[in-house]
This record gives structure tokens, C-alpha cells and sequence, in this order.
């Protein structure tokens, strides 16, 4: 077949036949839900709040087990976080669950940068399972996806308003997550408080413009249950692993001694609404959301920082291999231009080095002949003075020779007397 027939095949020209028995791909859900369920689920869950808000212990009420959860101590330097991994397994269905704590989170006297390595965090699980998908040989199906699916933000009780650390922690991770903030020990608030934090909580944040998770609406069959539990938000929480028998049943509770704040009893707090939310109702639509939404958003910075981009500047479709071509013209042009570069340095530097001898050798010329002058007036000076000592030498010898004579006369004349006398003065010559 054609290739043009091909795509007006595939394309709006797609005709809608009627089946004159079964096929067999009607089965096709089922295929899909068995290979899920036998490959698992995976859901990381990232509880942030300040340190003793009850984390632990709303994790443990909330999957029904007890997780790890040491009470973490409150002279933390700085906020870490700690994950730790479980398999939990439900009638046929496998969990890979990851839990991570913030640990330590606001005990800082300056808390100006406790949002920064839970933001860190969250970008290298993202950047993690980048890396994976730009493998040549990636093997994705077995890659234990890290990415953080949802968070839940736990609120101080106060009842009065959000902490600027809530809303500056919030605001830096709503592009990153699926928030899901929590009223953190609601039974220290009453109903009527209740009713009236929920509303202020709810306004600062929009008026903050944090972006919380909300419950999608999109899919019918939980469109209902989901858009009333939007308007629940944020869920008011009492966890507790102690078990209290009421009535004829043992229920997970808190005792008081004025009374009993039960756990899954909606009309003391909302638990159990966060409990359907998040994992019966929408757990797949909060591992949905990490892809599609917010892990798609870190790849798309990403990829840009790194060069890459879909169209050009004319709009026109720009391939990975012509983004990969034109990186490579535009690092061979740069390393061209800084071979040049520093060629021409080199030239500069050897020109420069060429001079500097030059006027040393012209000095050093310079100093030679000076030197040569001065020898030369020494030398002319030395032979002056050697001459003047030559003549005094003549002069004296002459007298010397004139005096012997006159001695020589007078001896022939004078006698032996004074014989000793001439041979003494001989010697002195
Ligand atoms: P760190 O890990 O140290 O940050 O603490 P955490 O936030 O994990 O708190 P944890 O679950 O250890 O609970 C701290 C204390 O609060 C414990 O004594 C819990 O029993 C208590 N607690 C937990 N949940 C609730 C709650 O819903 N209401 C009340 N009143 N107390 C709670
Ligand atoms: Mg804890």
C-alpha cells in the first residue's frame, strides 16, 4: 500500500466497520489490569510539617501498619529527608510504597531555607527518571519510579492562621507535587474553630496563590464524590494507632478523659475522607498527575536549559538530530573561536616577548660600548702615564751614566782612599 493511502487510512478517512462475530479485543482491560496487577503499584507519599504533628502516626493510621517513624529530635541543623521503602500487599493487589519525612522541618531559628532540600529532593527523584528516560538501553518498566506522587501538608492546629513558613514551603513545591494540605491534630480545634480555619486556610491560599491538589472532576464516575470533597478541603485530621472498644467493636481512637475522638467516625474529623481521597478514590489520578503534569514540566525546563527545543525561531518543527546538529555547529564555532582566540594571544605574547629581548640586547649594546670607551680612555690614559715613566726613566739613566763618568775621573785622580766609598755607591745603583 501507498504511503499517502496509508495515512489518509489512519487519518480522519477512518471508516467504522461493524463485527460480524467476536474478535477477543474486548479483553483488553482485563489484559491491562492483570499485567498491572501482577507488575504491582508504586506510590510515594511525602509527609511535610513542622516536627511532632502527628506524620508518623497519620501514616501508620492511614495504610493500617506500623511504619518506621522514630520521633526525630528538634536540634536539627538543618531539614533531611529520610524515605524508607515497604511492600504491602491487599487482597491480590501488590504496593510498593515509598514514605518520606521531613525531618527536622521548622525547628531552624531561621527558617528562610527549610523549603530548599524538599524542593531539591523532589527535582532528583525527577531528574533521576530523566536521566533514565535519555538512556539508550532504558529499562523503564523495571525502574523503581521515585517521584514523589503526593504531598501531604501538614497544618498546625492554631486555628488562627497559615505560618509564612506554610505558605512560603507550599508555594515553592506547587509545581513540583500534588499538594494535599492537612489540619495536623484536629481534635485540639473545635467544630465551630474548625469550620472557620478551613475557610481562612483556603482564602490565604488563593490569595497566595498556592496551588493545591485538587480531587479531578473530569471522569463521571467520581466526578460527584470528588468535587464535594473539594469543598472539604483542607481535610481536618486525628490519627492514632491505639485501638478503643465502643460499643461492641474495637475502633482506632484517642482517648480523653472527657471522652473519645474516633478515628474513622466522620463526624469527629475527616479521615476518613482523606483515606478514600487519596488512596481508594485517586491514587492512580495522583500518579497520573506526577506525569503528566509536574514531572513533564521539569523535563520541559530541563530539556530547554539544555538546549533542546520543539520549533525553531520560524515556528517550523525542529528535530532532536537538527537541535543535535546545530549544538554541535554551535560548539564547534565557539571552540574554533577560542582556538583562534588564543592563537592570536600567542602571537601577541611572542611579539611582546620579541620586543622586550630586543631592548634588552639594544641595552645590553649600549653597555657594551660604554664599557669599551672607558677601557679604551683607561688603556690611552695607562700609556700616557707609562710613557712620562719611561722618559723619567731615560732621563735618570742619563744622569746616572754622567755621574758614574765623573766618578770614574775623579777616582783616576783621587786615590784609593775613597775606593770603599765608590763600591757603596755602587751597590746603591
Ligand atoms: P516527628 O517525626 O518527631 O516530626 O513527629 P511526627 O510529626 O511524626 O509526630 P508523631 O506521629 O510522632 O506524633 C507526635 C505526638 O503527637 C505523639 O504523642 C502522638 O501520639 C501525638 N499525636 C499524633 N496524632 C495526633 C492527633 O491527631 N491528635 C493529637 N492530639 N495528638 C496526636
Ligand atoms: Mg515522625
Amino acid at each position: 500500500m501507498a504511503a499517502a493511502e496509508i495515512a489518509r487510512n489512519a487519518g480522519e478517512g477512518t471508516r467504522s466497520l461493524p463485527l460480524s462475530g467476536h474478535v477477543g479485543f474486548d479483553s483488553m482491560p482485563d489484559q491491562l489490569v492483570n499485567k498491572s496487577v501482577s507488575r504491582g503499584f508504586c506510590f510515594n507519599i511525602l509527609c511535610v510539617g513542622e516536627t511532632g504533628l502527628g506524620k508518623s502516626t497519620l501514616m501508620d493510621t492511614l495504610f493500617n501498619t506500623k511504619l518506621e517513624g522514630e520521633p526525630t529530635l528538634h536540634n536539627q541543623p538543618s531539614v533531611q529527608l529520610k524515605s524508607h521503602a515497604y511492600e504491602l500487599q491487599e487482597s491480590s493487589v501488590r504496593l510498593n510504597l515509598t514514605a518520606v519525612d521531613s525531618v527536622g522541618f521548622g525547628d531552624q531559628i531561621n527558617k528562610e531555607d527549610s523549603y530548599k532540600p524538599i524542593v531539591e529532593f523532589i527535582d532528583a527523584q525527577f531528574e533521576a527518571y530523566l536521566q533514565e528516560e535519555l538512556k539508550i538501553r532504558r529499562t523503564l518498566h523495571s525502574y523503581h519510579d521515585s517521584r514523589i506522587h503526593a504531598c501531604l501538608y501538614f497544618i498546625a492546629p492554631t486555628g488562627h492562621s497559615l505560618k509564612s513558613l506554610d505558605l512560603v514551603t507550599m508555594k515553592k513545591l506547587d509545581s513540583k507535587v500534588n499538594i494535599i494540605p492537612v489540619i495536623a491534630k484536629s481534635d485540639a480545634v473545635s467544630k465551630s474553630e474548625l469550620a472557620k480555619f478551613k475557610i481562612k486556610i483556603s482564602s490565604e491560599l488563593v490569595s497566595n496563590g498556592v496551588q493545591i491538589y485538587h480531587f479531578p472532576t473530569d471522569d463521571e464516575t467520581v466526578a460527584e464524590i470528588n468535587s464535594t470533597m473539594n469543598g472539604h478541603l483542607p481535610f481536618a485530621v486525628v490519627g492514632s494507632t491505639e485501638e478503643v472498644k465502643i460499643g461492641n467493636k474495637m475502633v482506632r481512637a484517642r482517648q480523653y478523659p472527657w471522652g473519645t475522638v474516633e478515628v474513622e467516625n466522620e463526624s469527629h474529623c475527616d479521615f476518613v475522607k482523606l483515606r478514600e481521597m487519596l488512596i481508594r478514590v485517586n491514587m492512580e489520578d495522583l500518579r497520573e498527575q506526577t506525569h503528566t503534569r509536574h514531572y513533564e514540566l521539569y523535563r520541559r525546563c530541563k530539556l530547554e536549559e539544555m538546549g533542546f527545543q520543539d520549533t525553531d525561531p520560524e515556528s517550523k518543527p525542529f528535530s532532536l538530530q537538527e537541535t543535535y546538529e546545530a549544538k554541535r555547529n554551535e560548539f564547534l564555532g565557539e571552540l574554533q573561536r577560542q582556538e583562534e582566540e588564543m592563537r592570536q594571544m600567542f602571537v601577541q605574547r611572542v611579539k611582546e616577548k620579541e620586543a622586550e629581548l630586543k631592548e634588552a640586547e639594544k641595552e645590553l649594546h649600549e653597555k657594551f660600548d660604554r664599557l669599551k670607551k672607558l677601557h679604551q680612555d683607561e688603556k690611552k690614559k695607562l700609556e700616557e702615564k707609562k710613557k712620562i715613566l719611561e722618559d723619567e726613566l731615560n732621563s735618570f739613566k742619563q744622569k746616572k751614566t754622567a755621574t758614574e763618568l765623573l766618578q770614574s775621573q775623579s777616582q783616576s785622580t783621587g786615590g784609593s782612599t775613597t775606593l770603599k766609598k765608590d763600591k757603596e755607591r755602587k751597590n746603591f745603583f
